[in-house]
């Protein structure tokens, strides 16, 4: 039987336009997402690679009132100024002053390009709210990893989910992933009725991306090859 990825045998230069393309999309168009397309979608991600094939981390498609319900649950618990212990950590702790400098970048960038100042702390939490709505995208998921797994899996989890941002942008879609969700694993594990071992990695706004939209013209740069790149002899 002929394999439903022959289908997408692609051009050998479309790659390099996906990659070039894609950006972190914050603002969509109210347009559904067919099932079938989020269907594919997703079995492209899988092709990712694993250690052993092990093939970690697994995806919740949130809808109907349980979306409405998480929502509300995270808004509520973010104003409320809500702290909990997150599944996993992620930045380092304290951030050198290099990695300093690219955060502010990236964050210039993305309240820049809706005309808030960095001292604009309404501005910015109104933005922020938003990661919290998936962004109004019509599909919202939660990925998720098995808490025995470790870094590695994480690792493997990372290359499925860049997986799946490429798979939708080749389908004409677009996605935020939305680790500010993973401020809230507890809170999440029990608006969805989750086992505690499942672990929140992030959340995943996914849909037509809104050309338009000012939050959408947000570029970020990348580090120079020499900054992570090098040869010893
Ligand atoms: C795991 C992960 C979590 C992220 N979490 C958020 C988030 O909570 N809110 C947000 O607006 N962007 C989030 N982003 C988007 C990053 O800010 C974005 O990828 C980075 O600035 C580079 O920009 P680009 O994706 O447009 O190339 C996240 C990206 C990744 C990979």
């Amino acid at each position: 039987m002929a394999s439903p990825l022959l289908a997408h045998q692609a051009l050998p230069d479309s790659f390099i336009s996906l990659v070039a393309e894609r950006r972190s999309i914050r603002a969509y168009q109210n347009k559904l997402v067919a099932d079938s397309l989020l269907g594919e979608v997703l079995t492209l991600a899988r092709q990712a690679p694993s250690g052993a094939n092990l093939q970690p981390g697994s995806f919740i498609s949130v809808v109907g009132a349980a979306r409405q319900r998480l929502t509300a649950d995270l808004t509520h618990a973010w104003r409320g100024g809500a702290h909990e212990p997150e599944d996993y950590t992620y930045f380092p702790s304290p951030m050198p002053m290099t990695l300093r400098r690219r955060q502010v970048a990236a964050a210039k960038a993305l309240y820049g390009s809706i005309g808030v100042a960095q001292e604009d702390r309404a501005g910015r939490d109104l933005q922020f709210e938003q990661n919290f709505r998936f962004f109004d995208a019509p599909v919202a998921l939660i990925a998720t990893i098995n808490g025995d797994f470790g870094s590695g899996g994480y690792m493997d989890f990372g290359m499925t989910l860049y997986g799946l941002m490429l798979a939708a942008q080749s389908q004409g879609l677009a996605t935020c992933a939305i680790g500010a969700m993973a401020s809230y694993p507890g809170l999440i594990r029990r608006s969805l009725s989750l086992d505690a071992n499942s672990k929140i990695v992030c959340g995943i706004a996914l849909g037509y991306a809104d050309a338009d939209a000012a939050v959408n013209q947000t570029v970020t740069e990348r580090c120079t090859l020499d900054q992570y790149f090098r040869v010893i002899e």
